[in-house]
């Protein structure tokens, strides 16, 4: 496949890893977007109501991105609490942050050995373009290992989506692109399966549904188009898997998508939250 010419956000250069997403100042914003439209949707609850923590209990937010879920969470717990954000990438990492929490570089397939039972939470949110169908339970037997027993794990992945025309050619175009690096686009769909199998109980699923149309879904719709705008650079270097032929051609299907979203009054987006537990001793 021919590379196609185009103007390249700021992606990672991470040795086996298949995320697709930038790193940059605009990927930035778009994830702290992100976060505020999970979190109105969830009536501002950034944690499961059945979750528990206690003063010395510690908190592990797994590819944190720019940490904002861990800075948000802290103000609502006592300070004697822990918290961690751990991801691949640094770049988005906040530069000032309250003298509880502490960020570091790992890769959550790999977590250290020194973590057994350590978390009482950990959190993971929307992992969907980086680990690899054959990474999933790698990363959530990780989570089970790191996790006390009687902690939690929660989670919130993307689940379908839907529009138009437009819409479901680019959604085809990006299932195209994250099964030719072995990216796990329906992950949400086993992940109930994957928990269990990695010994969790108590598996809760929750399905968030959003509308994508008009003012109501501005702001997930201009997430989602700028999640889609982010692929740009890895669908054009291998020659627009047949779909498109040019940068053009890819700007005016992604501006489609959001003229489409915008104007279908059905237009619609799930997320889907889980929580398990590790049994107690
Ligand atoms: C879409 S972002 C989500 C960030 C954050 N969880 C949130 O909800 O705002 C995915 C994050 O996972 C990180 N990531 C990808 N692969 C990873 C890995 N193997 N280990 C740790 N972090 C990883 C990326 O660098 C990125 O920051």
């Amino acid at each position: 496949m021919n590379r196609i010419q185009h103007s390249e956000r700021t992606h990672h250069t991470i040795p086996g890893s298949q995320y697709v997403l930038p790193s940059d100042e605009l990927e930035r914003q778009r994830l702290n977007l992100q976060h505020q439209v999970i979190r109105q949707a969830l009536g501002g609850a950034l944690l499961f109501p059945c979750i528990r923590l206690s003063a010395n209990d510690q908190v592990l937010d797994s590819g944190t991105g720019t940490g904002i879920w861990l800075l948000e969470l802290a103000p609502q717990l006592p300070p004697t609490i822990q918290l961690h954000g751990v991801d691949i990438i640094t770049r988005l990492y906040p530069t000032s942050y309250p003298s509880n929490i502490k960020f570091s570089v790992e890769n959550i397939t790999r977590l250290p050995s020194s973590w057994n039972n350590t978390f009482a939470l950990v959190n993971q949110r929307l992992l969907l373009a980086a680990l690899r169908k054959v990474e999933w339970p790698v990363a959530i037997s990780e989570m089970y290992r790191v996790i006390t027993p009687g902690g939690w794990v929660q989670l919130c992945e993307t689940g379908s989506w839907r529009a138009g025309p437009f819409t479901a050619r680019f959604q085809s175009l990006m299932r195209t692109l994250l099964d030719s690096k072995g990216l796990f686009m329906d992950c949400y769909k086993a992940m109930p399966l994957m928990l269990r199998n990695a010994g969790f109980a108590d598996v809760r699923v929750e399905v968030i549904q959003l509308s994508l149309c008009g003012l109501e879904g501005r702001d997930d719709r201009k997430n989602m188009c700028n999640v889609f705008r982010g692929m740009k650079t890895p669908i054009l270097n291998v020659g627009g898997f047949g779909f498109v032929n040019s940068e053009a051609e890819f700007d005016a299907l992604v501006n489609g998508v959001e003229d489409e979203m915008e104007k279908t009054a059905s237009a619609q987006k799930e997320y889907f939250l889980f929580c398990a537990r590790k049994p107690s001793l």
